[in-house]
């Protein structure tokens, strides 16, 4: 590759993908978003129930999370108060006799469980044809509710979702030595499942077993058993072709007070981050090799790229050459 030349990604994968927390949307709120390439306003309407739109107003292009507001159970326009439903839809305009057909902003699928906020994205917008399924956890009074983090990265999310068959960085990069380490692949699951010892930054030793499932190609749920009985989320969401929002959660099961759980629970989380920068550190200066040099000692990474590959509508994502000058 010349120097005048750098390596971009191109394609999202189709899937559910976590876009917030359902904590971040209090009734009447909107924020906007950057996904996929698309600026989105999300609201929560008075019935409780959040929707997610394309920013743009379909009359002039006013941008709805730039001064609008939640009415009822609609998003208003801040321009000249042209209102929209959940669907998309203009439902009213203040000084029209009629609504034009066309008055309406695409909507997308969103689904909300488990404290999280899910929007579905398919590139050529097919219904969803597969489900991220609720935590139960989360609404037991015996486990502390998500510690939560999100961090922007320069990076493809195939970087991210290699990490579940990749046995041989966990001793170079995150200092855990790996007893056992075996995956599954089942249509749009991709489990692993690891027994180990971690070293964690702040000392000690934790025997630990692991189960950790992607549910399709960028929320995945763990299972960890160990000195803590743990619930743990990853979801990384595309914001443009080279940067993905890593959101990570950790609910643990409560011992003794829920005030000292929780206080576990921030630890655990910050030990969590200090493991996604060790990560973070490789995937942002790495390139993407289409055909690695593999050993026998590597999990198994085509497999996973096989598996990976039934996300993207056409080609894989593949590295085009771009020229800066242009
Ligand atoms: S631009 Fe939105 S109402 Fe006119
Ligand atoms: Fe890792």
């Amino acid at each position: 590759m010349s120097e005048s030349t750098r390596a971009r990604l191109t394609g999202y994968p189709n899937g559910w993908f976590v876009i917030g927390w359902s904590d971040e949307l209090a009734v009447g709120q909107i924020l906007t978003l950057h996904y996929f390439g698309r600026e989105l306003v999300l609201f929560r309407g008075e019935d409780g129930r959040a929707n997610l739109l394309d920013a743009y107003c379909a009359h002039l292009g006013a941008h709805l999370g730039a001064g609008g507001k939640v009415v009822g159970c609609q998003i208003e326009c801040p321009f000249h108060a042209w209102r929209y439903a959940g669907d998309g839809r203009c439902v009213e305009i203040p000084y029209a006799k009629k609504i034009p057909k066309k008055a309406l902003v695409r909507a997308w699928e969103l689904r909300e469980h488990s404290g999280l906020l899910f929007m579905w994205y398919d590139a050529q917008g097919r219904a969803p044809d597969y489900d991220v399924p609720a935590l139960t956890e989360w609404a037991d009074e015996n486990w502390t509710r998500w510690t939560m983090s999100k961090l922007r990265i320069r990076t493809h999310p195939r970087e991210i979702v290699e990490n579940v068959v990749d046995k041989a960085h966990f001793p170079r990069v995150h200092n855990t030595h790996v007893e056992s380490f075996e995956n599954e692949f089942d249509g749009p699951r991709a489990t692993q499942r690891t027994r180990g010892v971690a070293y964690p930054v702040g000392g000690g030793r934790d025997q630990f077993a692991i189960e950790a499932t992607y549910f399709g190609p960028a929320v995945q749920y763990s299972w960890m058993h160990g000195v803590l009985e743990a619930r743990l989320l990853n979801a990384h969401t595309p914001v443009d072709e080279n940067n993905v929002d890593l959101r990570f959660g950790v609910m643990l099961k409560l011992i003794g007070s829920a005030e000292k759980t929780r206080m576990f629970a921030e630890r655990y989380a910050e030990n969590l981050t200090l493991g996604f920068h060790q990560d973070i550190a490789i995937w942002e200066n790495k390139k993407y090799r289409e055909v690695p040099v593999l050993c026998d000692g590597d999990g198994p990474i085509i497999k996973l790229r096989q598996w990976y590959a039934q996300f993207f509508t056409g080609e894989p994502p593949r590295e085009v050459e771009v020229d800066d000058r242009a």
